[in-house]
């Protein structure tokens, strides 16, 4: 098991209804490493994070993680896999009638039998942990974009996981507060020795975080390798994206459809 990587990812299909979403992902994750899954929008990124995390089981292919496969368990088995998982979503999703605490208090208490006084005092570490501790009794409409990110990745780190999936973590933010979210990405991956998948299209998000880089083109990988790999490709698709992107940070939308649909092309 030693060497074995952390998630397996094995010719995944996926459709909705007659769109084909995912056409035959393969590819693996190693421990401790940040893996960042870059792409079009629509392109299928979330149906991938979700396929991964366990809750959209995939038409056919594999999904193993931490060498389980995860749609083979049920139960107590399944339970144990998922509390080594933890997930921030592209809309953050904290609940806006509670605290950031109470928030991050949320997972300890539906998963643990932990007393309240125990619970009370992980929750601090955790809101130490994301720069948040003199937030702990604010309601997340009383914070910032940036405060609300980092309180969904306290929330995500409540129960120690193993794994973290993020889906665009800076959609929204500043220049500033994007690199101190990253800057938050690679201390978890030191002090927790967590594993990360990150789909973003930040490119200085890349090369901050990003130890492999995986560029999705229409359901399939179509590069997987380091950022250098991707900036050095010979291929013409893979260059019309790293332009695109770049170009995207400060383009209008209707500039962004438009390279959207030359990348299409
Ligand atoms: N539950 C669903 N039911 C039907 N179609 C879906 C569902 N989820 C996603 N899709 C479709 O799958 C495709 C990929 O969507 P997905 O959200 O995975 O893209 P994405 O790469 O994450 O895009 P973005 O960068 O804009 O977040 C889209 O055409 C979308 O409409
Ligand atoms: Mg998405």
């Amino acid at each position: 098991m030693a060497d074995r990587p952390v998630i397996e990812v094995e010719d995944v299909h996926k459709s909705f209804g007659d769109v084909h979403v995912l056409r035959g992902i393969s590819f693996q994750v190693s421990e401790d490493q940040t893996v960042c899954i870059l792409g079009a929008s629509g392109d299928g990124k979330t149906t991938m994070l979700k396929t991964l995390m366990g809750v959209l089981p995939p038409d056919s292919g594999r999904v193993r993680i931490l060498g389980e496969d995860v749609y083979g368990l049920a139960g107590e088995e399944r339970e144990d896999l998922r509390r080594k998982i933890g997930v921030t979503f592209q809309s953050g999703a904290l609940l806006n009638s509670m605290t950031l605490a109470e928030n991050i208090a949320l997972p300890l208490e539906y998963h643990t039998e932990l007393d309240d006084d125990t619970i009370a005092t992980m929750v601090k570490i955790k809101l130490q942990q994301v720069g948040l501790l003199h937030a702990a009794n604010l309601r997340p409409n009383e914070v910032s974009g940036g405060m609300k990110k980092r309180a969904a990745v306290a929330r995500a780190i409540a129960m120690d996981p193993k794994i973290l999936f993020y889906d665009e973590p800076s959609a929204g933010l500043d220049p500033i507060a994007t690199a101190s979210l990253d800057k938050l990405i690679n201390d978890l991956k030191t002090s927790m020795e967590i594993t990360s998948v990150v789909v973003t299209h930040e490119m200085e998000s890349v090369r901050r975080i990003a130890d492999r880089v995986l560029l999705q083109y229409r359901g399939q990988v179509l590069l997987d390798g380091t950022l250098q790999e991707l900036l050095d490709s010979p291929s013409e698709r893979v260059q019309r994206f790293v332009r695109g992107d770049i170009e995207s940070m400060a383009v209008s939308s209707t500039m962004l459809k438009a390279y959207h649909q030359d990348l299409l092309m």
